[in-house]
């Protein structure tokens, strides 16, 4: 494509040549050629190169979150490098819009010549998947194959010593298990949390007992906040953690659960800022992921309606299920549900606020 050139120079330093030449479309050259393949092939291309660029930034959150001491500037690092791969993701919801100019019809004068190949067998999305923390069990399947039956040789072989691996949920819960703030000194958190919600909650019930309800009215609203009662008990007893870990109805540990519940609820305290942003970032990656899975169905559904995929699951049906099924962080984004207004909040014992802060404020 472009003379030899031995300096450093934008083509070289970029490979473009490679990039440039590896569109090859099925359907032919010149005027036989189906017009839409071309942004079809380019689409896919740049979804992959943004692919390596988060596995990029993910692998690097990892290595900086994987000793036993993090260095508490890495935490600055790893939360704007989440920020990043959340920007990212965000393009890759919006690059969406630009493959729906393409119709059904237009798909149709080039989708059979490249059956039976389909996002299905993308290799660095899966490998995303399983980094994040998406093991073969909790997947969605079809047809009684696992997905990994895709990929042959090297590749397959990477993916596989993945899902063995550590992934990023496995980090993060190492890391929340770590934070000594559980138990400091004086200060028991789950003991105090405990007394503040049940506080809270008797509070409410004593404002129902006074309020202009009808008999009936009342004894609903009771029964539900004892329900909501019942509800803090199983999540603050351990006993009852692990059972629901067992059940597959909760995957975080109890202990680091409650660190993160501590974290969300003294956010505002200086040290817990960028822990509170990082936990956030992965409730962001984990919405952004689905929103994007979101987005693909209902694209294929533009573009298929009810026809099977390529890759032979079922189509949207099989898309559809793992909207939901696959997040990763929920059990982050369900401590939402444990939070109870700064009101109630336990105060922290001025030592530990200080420790906590920045004591050249005092
Ligand atoms: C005309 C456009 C597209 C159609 C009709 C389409 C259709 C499908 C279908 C039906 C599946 C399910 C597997 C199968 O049976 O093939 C699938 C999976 C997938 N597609 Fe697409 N797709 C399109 C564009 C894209 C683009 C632009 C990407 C970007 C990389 C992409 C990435 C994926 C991925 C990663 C999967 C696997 C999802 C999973 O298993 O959770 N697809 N696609």
């Amino acid at each position: 494509m472009s003379e030899k050139i031995s300096s450093v120079h934008y083509i070289n330093y970029l490979s473009l040549d490679k990039i440039l030449d590896a569109q090859s479309p099925l359907s032919g050259e010149g005027k036989d050629a189906a017009h839409e393949e071309m942004l079809f092939i380019i689409i896919h291309q740049t979804y992959e190169l943004w692919f390596k660029q988060i596995i990029h930034e993910i692998n690097s959150v990892m290595d900086l979150f994987k000793d036993e001491k993090i260095d508490e500037k890495n935490v600055g690092v790893v939360v704007s490098r989440m920020d990043r791969v959340n920007k990212i993701m965000s393009t890759l919801i919006g690059q969406l819009e630009i493959l729906e100019t393409m119709t059904s019809l237009d798909f149709l004068d080039f989708r059979d010549q490249l059956s039976p190949a389909s996002g299905f067998q993308s290799h660095q999305f899966r490998k995303l998947e399983v980094m994040l923390g998406l093991k073969i069990k909790k997947r969605h399947q079809f047809g009684g194959c696992p997905y990994h039956a895709q990929f042959e040789g090297k590749k397959k072989k990477e993916i596989l010593e993945l899902e063995d691996n550590y992934s990023l949920f496995n980090v993060v819960e190492n890391w929340l298990e770590r934070i000594p703030f559980l138990n400091i000194d004086e200060f028991d958190f789950t003991k105090k949390y405990d007394s503040a919600v049940k506080e809270m909650l008797n509070k409410e019930i004593e404002g129902i007992k006074t309020a202009t309800l009808t008999d009936s009215d009342r004894e609903i609203r009771i029964r539900m906040i004892e329900e909501n009662k019942k509800y803090f008990e199983r999540v603050l007893s351990e006993e009852e953690h692990n059972k629901a870990i067992e059940n597959r109805e909760t995957n975080l540990s109890y202990k680091a659960t409650m660190s993160a519940l501590l974290i969300n609820l003294y956010r505002d305290e200086p040290i817990l800022h960028l822990p509170y942003q990082f936990l956030r970032s992965l409730i962001e990656l984990d919405h952004k992921i689905a929103s994007w899975r979101f987005r693909h169905v209902q694209m294929v559904e533009k573009m298929l309606g009810q026809k099977i995929g390529t890759g032979g699951s079922s189509g949207q049906g099989y898309l559809k299920e793992t909207v939901d099924k696959h997040k990763i962080f929920t059990d982050l984004a369900n401590i939402s549900t444990l939070m109870i207004s700064r009101s109630y909040l336990p105060q922290l014992p001025q030592n530990i606020k200080d420790s906590l802060g920045f004591n050249y404020t005092k």
